[in-house]
């Protein structure tokens, strides 16, 4: 995924540039640039390399550049291919220079009539028609290049986050954000721009998060932001330290911080993929519109976690996409005779990429006739990421606790992103898309609401540390939310849990059920909680124990019968994002009550890379 830096200060900002840019690696890129005002003779340098940071930093030092203002990029090919041509800052008329995160959707009617205007295009990217249109606002219209960008975004469908420079004014950067995340560095007679505060822990501690719709001009005393048109104030943020994933901050494990994070990360993951009303297909990378055209079903292997990821997509993509979908284990599917269908699509999910048994699945299938294979992953430079046609990032950040928690949430996230574009493919109307995606958009908030019933968990939790069995219960896609939340238990509490589709239990496990068996049910309110009320009224006429997560409307009002944690009303589509997260706070509090080891708990490894 791209990533951008920007600086403006009295000092040479090159290796700023590049520093940041070595700190945004971790996002996948394939190629990067950065363009620098030159202090000597104010002269528009600009260095691009296909590859690492390291090849561009080379170049760099090779051609001794020294400026004041500057914008650097890495570049994640979505419109063409990466190469030298298509990687950013584009340049218009050797005065302006431009960075830009997202996706613009009606680049090619702008680019016709850039054309017409006689403008000349180096690139095959959305993005150039944005620098080009800056120019033809500053030199024919006369326009300040701030002016030329307030006026410019009004012609931009799709989604940015953009850095620009322009020669003729060498003191600022002018930076705007809609749908693709920007955050303003405050130094002391400097400042700095980012996609992601992490490229700028070296220079600052101070932050301004930049709003959907704001337009900043950045110089090295003053910051400005426009709203609307008004300069409006945003808050300063300080982060002491240096910002990373490797620290616990305020928290006593990294399992605890990580389920905090998951507003913020699942917002990350969403970032520069979905428009205000659809998903920008282009993010899933170049070659994936002609791959996707193809498909009539898909085949998911995974592990663990990831594979219960895969156990909620089947749902959606059947019920939502229209298209069948079949979930394996990794290590069971690996040494299978396997049919694939003609027109299957072969997605693997893992967080780390370095999984033996999903890597080795990947080389079975690459073996097959699929057409093609889709990594969903968390970590851009993994294996499974490299030996896959292509794949869908997840910005989980690093997750460091061995209880998946973050990566599983930023996983369905992506894989609904996926429902939702394979779904165009097969019936799923406009309409309806653009009703998911408004889903999505309330994903984050949604998220935090959840958050907050912290503390009831935490209560309810003791009624779980002295018990050595639990079962999980869900219907639809509720069941595998019931096997992670299961898994999690088991895990890190070591306590004995096991899942079941509700509709289950009266084939065997009600013979499990007495007043010692904790019984957890997951109850959205979906159209199969009738059903599912059912089946606990046969766990409470055998004196099992009940804890309900429940939709506050779902009418679990007996609290003689439930023990109940009310979720805030949440669409239907987004619930098994949403209530797992309570259950990884269940089984974080059951472990912290018996004092196991967190983070680490006994005979596991965070990435499993032996068979
Ligand atoms: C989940 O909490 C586990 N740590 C484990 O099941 C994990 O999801 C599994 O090993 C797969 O790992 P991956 O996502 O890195 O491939």
């Amino acid at each position: 995924m791209c990533g951008i830096v920007g600086a403006v200060a009295q000092r040479n900002v090159t290796g700023i540039l590049v520093e940041g840019l070595k700190r945004l690696e971790y996002r996948g890129y394939d190629s990067a640039g950065v363009a620098v005002l030159e202090t000597e003779n104010n002269h528009l340098k600009c260095l691009k390399s296909v590859g690492k940071v390291n090849q561009l930093a080379e170049k760099v030092a090779q051609n001794d550049i020294d400026g004041q203002t500057g914008i650097a990029h890495t570049r994640w090919a979505t419109h063409g291919v990466p190469s030298e041509d298509n990687a950013h800052p584009h340049v218009s008329g050797d005065r302006f220079a431009l960075v830009h995160n997202g996706i613009i959707e009606n680049y090619s009617a702008l680019r016709k009539s850039l054309q017409q205007d006689g403008y000349q295009f180096i690139s095959e990217t959305d993005t150039e028609v944005v620098v080009h249109l800056i120019h033809k606002l500053c030199t024919k219209n006369g326009l300040s290049l701030l002016e030329a960008v307030k006026t410019m975004v009004k012609d931009l469908h799709g989604a940015y986050g953009l850095c620009v420079i322009d020669k003729e004014q060498p003191d600022r950067l002018i930076v705007a954000r809609s749908g693709s995340p920007l955050v303003i560095g405050v130094g002391i007679g400097e400042n700095f721009v980012a996609s992601d505060p992490l490229a700028l822990g070296q220079v600052t501690d101070q932050y301004i998060y930049l709003e959907e719709g704001d337009i900043a001009e950045v110089t090295k005393d003053n910051i400005d932001i426009f709203a609307n048109g008004e300069i409006v104030n945003r808050e300063v943020t300080r982060i002491r330290g240096e910002i990373d994933d490797v620290t616990k901050g305020d928290y006593g494990h990294f399992m605890l911080k990580e389920i905090y994070e998951q507003s913020r990360v699942i917002q990350n993951t969403l970032n520069g993929r979905i428009s205000a009303e659809h998903v920008l297909e282009e993010s899933f990378g170049v070659k994936a519109k002609a791959i996707f055209d193809q498909i009539t079903s898909v085949q998911i292997v995974a592990c663990g976690t990831s594979h219960h990821a895969g156990l909620i997509t089947k749902y959606w993509l059947e019920s939502i996409a229209g298209i069948p979908c079949h979930v394996d284990i990794a290590s069971d599917y690996r040494y299978r005779r396997i049919i694939v269908q003609p027109g299957t699509l072969f997605v693997t999910i893992s967080q780390s990429g370095e999984t033996a048994d999903t890597l080795a699945a990947l080389r079975y299938a690459n073996e097959l006739s699929y057409v093609a294979s889709m990594a969903i992953c968390n970590v851009a430079t993994s294996s499974l990421v490299r030996e896959s046609d292509f794949s869908l990032l997840t910005m989980a950040g690093r997750e460091i606790g061995v209880a998946s928690t973050k990566a599983f949430t930023t996983q369905l996230v992506a894989l609904l992103l996926m429902t939702l574009v394979l779904g165009r493919r097969h019936g799923l109307t406009e309409e309806k898309e653009s009703g998911y995606v408004h889903d999505l958009h309330k994903l984050p908030a949604l998220v935090t609401d959840v958050l907050k019933q912290d503390t009831a968990i935490q209560q309810l939790s003791i009624q779980f540390a002295d018990k050595h069995h639990a079962l999980f219960l869900g219907r639809g896609p509720q069941y595998p939310v019931a096997k992670e939340g299961a898994l999690k238990l088991k895990e890190i509490s070591y306590i004995h849990a096991e899942a079941y589709p509700a509709g289950e239990l009266k084939h065997g496990p009600l013979a499990l059920v007495d007043d010692r068996m904790p019984v957890v049910a997951v109850a959205p309110n979906d159209e199969l909680l009738g059903k599912l009320k059912g089946n606990l009224a046969e766990v409470s006429a055998r004196g099992g124990k009940l804890f309900v997560f429940a939709d506050e409307s779902a009418g679990f009002d007996d609290e003689e019968e439930y023990q109940l944690i009310k979720l805030p009303a949440v669409p239907e589509v987004l619930a098994p994002i949403l209530y797992t997260i309570p259950l990884q706070l269940l089984s974080y509090h059951v472990a912290i009550l018996k004092g196991t080891d967190v983070d680490h708990p006994r005979n596991l490894a965070k990435s499993v890379t032996v068979e």
